[in-house]
């Protein structure tokens, strides 16, 4: 490590044009360094699944070598449903190791938007509808990310929620929400999680580009959140070289290869020359670039070398997958199924033979291998089953009914003479994607007219949904005996699916957002402003997710949080404790004959509120392994500043003296024990 006196006489040493340099793209993936200085440049890659393929430095071009391909890791909505920050840690720090082992410096990744609406292309990108878990999720990522000497960069600041027109669309949202909902995860991410650098988003907000907000860059992340790090721009998301300068945006990077025509090229280095803006100003960003230079100990070259597509990275991922798969529906304990009791099995929809890890957008990657349901199960069962694969329906965009129509005969055909059989379908990367969002909530490729046909032929089906966002699945729930939610799961993401439909792994992964009956349910769309518009109004505030559904009353087909098990927990015994914390306690044991993983879950309910506050939040949760008949004691450690709630008349946090209810839970509608406290006057401030 370097002082920062040392730092401050590199400033010194630096002409205009040298620092000008370090601010803006000099590469499509990198800034430019100072070689008679030793300062090398700053190299970055997308992204969240993986390291991405690597590019010819001054073109979009694809370099086609081998040595990028990298271990594919899940997507952040599997890794939310893990419910697991240790399984988050441990994704992060082989995250960062592959980024050092490929010599990024930056890791483009977490993205931790709030998933506002299914439709939204980037969901399978972000985390969940719920700030609290988000944030609970992002920080172990990031601390893993950066001890291997990586810059994490969160993505993308702010309100983000939507690929439709994201390059210019305007959103108008209340102070309330951006505090409650919006802010949190960045907020504990920059403050508590020391993440090294942020990205600025497209979007505007409030009439402002995101890079060139003086609202969220000066007054939000540098003053009030005291960020010492580097703001980037989403690439090609700076709008102004004086704005953005003044306002906060420390590097602007972007899509073309014109380095000096950028608004932090030439343009900067003349204004700065004029006295337009003052020199100090680069300085501070030259001081927070060679902070962030530091801190991954690039300056003085002892930076960490990584390790890539290692066996304990596929290990991990492996672990993590099957953490992450949701168990929806079980009827009679369908599942797990018994390998004694059925000879043959059918896998049917193009879902189950399909790789995912190269599509997405910027989250593509090139996968060393990548295990689809299809080889996972055939690699669980070997020979030991007569195994048929057939598509079912296809998602080839350019395929005539007529071959819809062949494609779920054939499959009609097949169901007859099999004991069981598994669905395969959902989405593709094609619907979670960058730069769209879906049109309608639909399954596609007329799935659910397939699974219909063949619950009339065969009933013993498992349906298996492949997706990173909520989707309608009422016809799978419908048509099948057992329904499971699982994702863009990683390279061993089909080998964790076959533990689970087997039963070597109990399913553990909980819902980290509603999956409603209807589009209208949510309230991004029930209030919602068309998506093409100029300006999307967030009409519903905080009432995003389940806040709307519990608050409203509002029946979803899967609530947040819901995941069930091949074993039952029993939960008893809470106990509140109030002094200058409150200590909240309960007992949960394993009640089944298999050891199990539950997610225990604490949210709160501010009962007669003067504010607007949801029907309840999360605020604590806990997984924890069981035993078969054991009994463990799971206690939530809690502050009065976590059942604050932002005023917006007096624009400030505050803590009400009211009355508290703590709901204990399996899931946000399935509250197992409620017990209350008070508020009393003197803890507020
Ligand atoms: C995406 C970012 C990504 C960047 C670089 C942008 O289009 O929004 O998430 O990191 O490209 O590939």
């Amino acid at each position: 490590m370097i002082s920062i006196n040392k730092l401050q006489e590199l400033i010194e040493a630096m002409t205009l044009e040298e620092k000008v340099n370090m601010l803006h793209g000099n590469g499509i993936f990198e800034t430019k360094g100072i070689k008679r200085l030793n300062i090398p440049p700053l190299v970055m890659s997308d992204g969240p699944m993986g390291v991405r393929n690597e590019f010819t430095k001054d073109s979009w071009i694809p370099k086609n070598t081998t040595d990028d391909y990298v271990s594919y890791f899940l997507s952040n909505t599997a890794l939310a449903a893990t419910w697991n920050p240790a399984l988050a840690y441990t994704f992060g720090q082989d995250l960062g190791s592959e980024s050092r082992s490929r010599g990024k410096n930056i890791i483009l990744a977490p993205g931790i938007n709030i998933i506002r609406s299914p439709l939204c292309g980037r969901n399978f990108e972000y985390m969940s509808e719920d700030p609290y878990l988000t944030k609970k999720m992002a920080l172990p990522i990031i601390n893993g990310i950066q001890e291997n000497d990586v810059a994490a960069c969160l993505k993308h600041f702010v309100v983000n929620n939507q690929e439709t027109n994201r390059l210019t669309v305007n959103i108008e949202v209340n102070d309330q929400a951006l505090e409650e909902i919006y802010f949190p995860a960045f907020k504990a991410a920059l403050t508590e999680g020391h993440c090294y650098s942020v990205m600025g988003a497209y979007n505007k907000l409030r009439d402002e580009y995101c890079c060139e907000s003086k609202f969220l860059l000066q007054e939000v992340l540098k003053d009030r959140w005291k960020f010492d790090g580097v703001v980037i721009s989403d690439w090609g998301a700076c709008h102004s070289t004086k704005k953005a300068a003044l306002n906060g945006l420390d590097i602007e990077m972007s899509v073309t290869t014109d380095y000096d025509e950028y608004y932090f090229g030439s343009n900067l280095y003349d204004l700065v020359s004029a006295g337009e803006i003052s020199e100090s100003t680069i300085n501070d960003k030259i001081l927070r670039v060679l902070i962030l230079m530091n801190n991954i100990n690039m300056l003085d070259g002892s930076q960490q070398k990584g390790q890539r597509n290692c066996h304990k990275h596929q290990e991990d991922i492996l672990q993590a997958a099957q953490e992450s798969i949701v168990l929806l529906s079980n009827r009679n304990n369908f599942l797990p199924l018994n390998t004694d009791l059925f000879k043959s099995i059918a896998i049917i929809g193009d879902n189950g033979n399909l790789q995912h890890s190269n599509g997405g957008g910027s989250a593509a990657i090139k996968a060393l291998y990548e295990h689809t349901p299809l080889a996972g199960i055939s690699m669980y069962l070997g020979n030991s089953k007569k195994l048929t694969y057939v598509q079912g329906y296809t998602s080839d965009v350019d395929a005539t009914d007529e071959v819809a129509f062949n494609l779920r005969q054939e499959a009609l055909r097949i169901v007859e003479g099999h004991d069981i059989i598994i669905f395969i379908g959902g989405l593709n990367h094609d619907f979670d994607t960058e730069g769209r969002d879906r049109t309608n909530y639909q399954l596609p490729y007329q799935q659910d007219l397939l699974i219909k046909e063949l619950a009339k032929v065969n009933e013993n089906i498992v349906a298996i949904n492949i997706s990173g966002s909520a989707v309608d699945l009422s016809a799978l729930e419908n048509h099948s005996k057992a329904l499971i939610q699982t994702w863009y799961n990683g390279m061993e993401g089909g080998l964790a699916l076959a533990h689970v439909l087997f039963g070597q792994v109990n399913p553990s992964g909980k819902l980290p957002f509603t999956i409603a009956k209807n589009l209208n349910d949510y309230s991004s769309h029930s209030t919602a402003d068309n998506p093409y518009q100029d300006t999307i109004h967030y009409h519903e505030g905080i009432y995003v997710g389940y806040r709307h559904f519990d608050s409203n009353n509002i029946n979803p087909l899967y609530p947040f949080g819901h995941g069930l098990s091949y074993t039952t927990f029993d939960y008893s015994d809470l106990s509140i404790q109030q002094d200058q914390e409150i200590i909240v306690s309960l007992y949960i044991t394993n009640n089944g004959n298999c050891q199990g993983k539950e997610v225990v879950q604490l949210y709160s309910s501010a009962i007669a509120s003067k504010g607007n506050r949801p029907d309840k939040e999360l605020k604590g949760f806990k997984k924890v392994s069981l035993k078969p008949t054991e009994k463990q004691k799971v206690t939530f450690e809690m502050s009065y500043e976590d059942f604050a709630y932002y005023n917006q008349d007096s624009a400030s946090w505050l803590i009400e003296p009211t009355t508290i209810n703590i709901l204990i839970g399996s899931s946000s509608r399935d509250i197992r024990l409620e017990k209350s406290f008070l508020i009393p006057e003197n803890v507020i401030k």
